[in-house]
């Protein structure tokens, strides 16, 4: 049986994790349609994560594609970058030339509220691969939309693997504690693919040359960008690769059994000093809180890789 493609906006801060995810997206018109991108603070400030945004749609051969700029900086803290990870631009490792196609004059929180009661309710599903300050903000500014969301699918937190950016919390998570917390309790349906599932996520050797053997532009720089942020995760954790984090949300939207997971309480620290942003997620059901996230815990890591794989060789 064949199904429309689902609307989605992508909300991200590339990041050479979130390229590949919007490569694979932009490779998926079959399954997915992608309305627009909006761009926020995050791994980078705003006008480096907004230009890549584009670098990314004119790689794949998509310059069409509607790219906004949303909010430079955290509901209430101060923007905390992730340089030492993604380089000084957020997509170091490969030569990158400036885009041409245009950054749309809409604000992306505009852009996110005017889709959402523009689209029939419940046709747009949300994609953040970042902070979750323009999703946030655009609840806070037009509550009326948070019923029309389909779905929201993010990346961010962590529960047996705890914290990245602090012992306590992953980073997408502590850059915008406040705005998570907005989201969490808004009552739209929620898909979390923490550290939990990412870290299972890993590149290997095989799978780098898998994309370098393509022999094409897109598979090439997802060759070097992996190549380039792999170091860090390597050298940290020990392990055989680095953690594609941010596909496994649009890898779930086009292959959802490929990934296990439970219905569980998810809630956010916003106090405490020692672990802000941390994800309480209530994994082991010892509290009688409403469960209001389906929370990622395994995946098919073959699968994932394949499906990536044959996409991205597409473009
Ligand atoms: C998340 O943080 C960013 O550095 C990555 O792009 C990903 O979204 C992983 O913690
Ligand atoms: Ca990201």
């Amino acid at each position: 049986m064949t199904h429309a493609p689902r609307k989605i906006i992508i909300d991200t801060d590339p990041g050479q994790d979130d390229a590949v995810a919007i490569l694979l997206a932009l490779a998926s018109p079959e399954d997915l349609t992608v309305l627009g991108i909006t761009a926020v603070a995050g791994n980078v400030p705003l006008p480096l994560t907004a230009k890549n945004a584009r670098i990314i749609c004119e790689l794949a051969g998509k310059p069409e594609t509607l790219v906004f700029a949303g909010c430079d900086r955290p509901l209430k803290r101060k923007l905390v970058t992730a340089e030492h990870v993604h380089g000084k631009t957020g997509l170091d490792g490969p030569q990158l030339a400036d885009p041409v196609m245009p950054l749309q004059a809409q604000h992306g929180v505009d852009f996110i509220i005017d889709t959402l009661r523009r689209e029939p309710a419940h046709t747009v599903t949300l994609c953040p691969l970042g902070p979750l300050t323009n999703i946030a903000e655009a609840f806070r500014r037009a509550p009326d939309i948070v019923a029309r969301v389909q779905q929201i699918v993010l990346m961010g937190g962590a529960y047996f693997e705890v914290g990245n950016i602090t012992p306590a919390a992953e980073f997408n998570i502590y850059v915008d504690p406040e705005a998570t917390e907005i989201v969490f309790r808004s009552g739209a349906p929620i898909v979390v693919m923490p550290l939990d599932v990412t870290h299972k996520a890993l590149t290997t050797r095989a799978r780098i040359e898998g994309f370098r053997a393509m022999g094409t532009e897109p598979g090439r720089m997802v060759a070097e960008w992996t190549d380039f942020f792999e170091r860090f995760d390597m050298q940290k954790y020990g392990s055989e690769g680095a953690p594609l984090h941010d596909p496994c949300v649009i890898a779930y939207l086009i292959r959802p059994e490929l990934f296990t997971g439970r219905h569980i309480n998810v809630e956010i620290e916003t106090q405490s000093e020692l672990t802000l942003g941390m994800t309480v997620a209530d994994w082991w059901g010892v509290t009688d809180r409403p469960a209001n996230a389906l929370f990622i815990g395994d995946l098919d890591a073959a699968g994932f890789y394949a499906l990536l794989t044959e996409r991205i060789a597409r473009l």
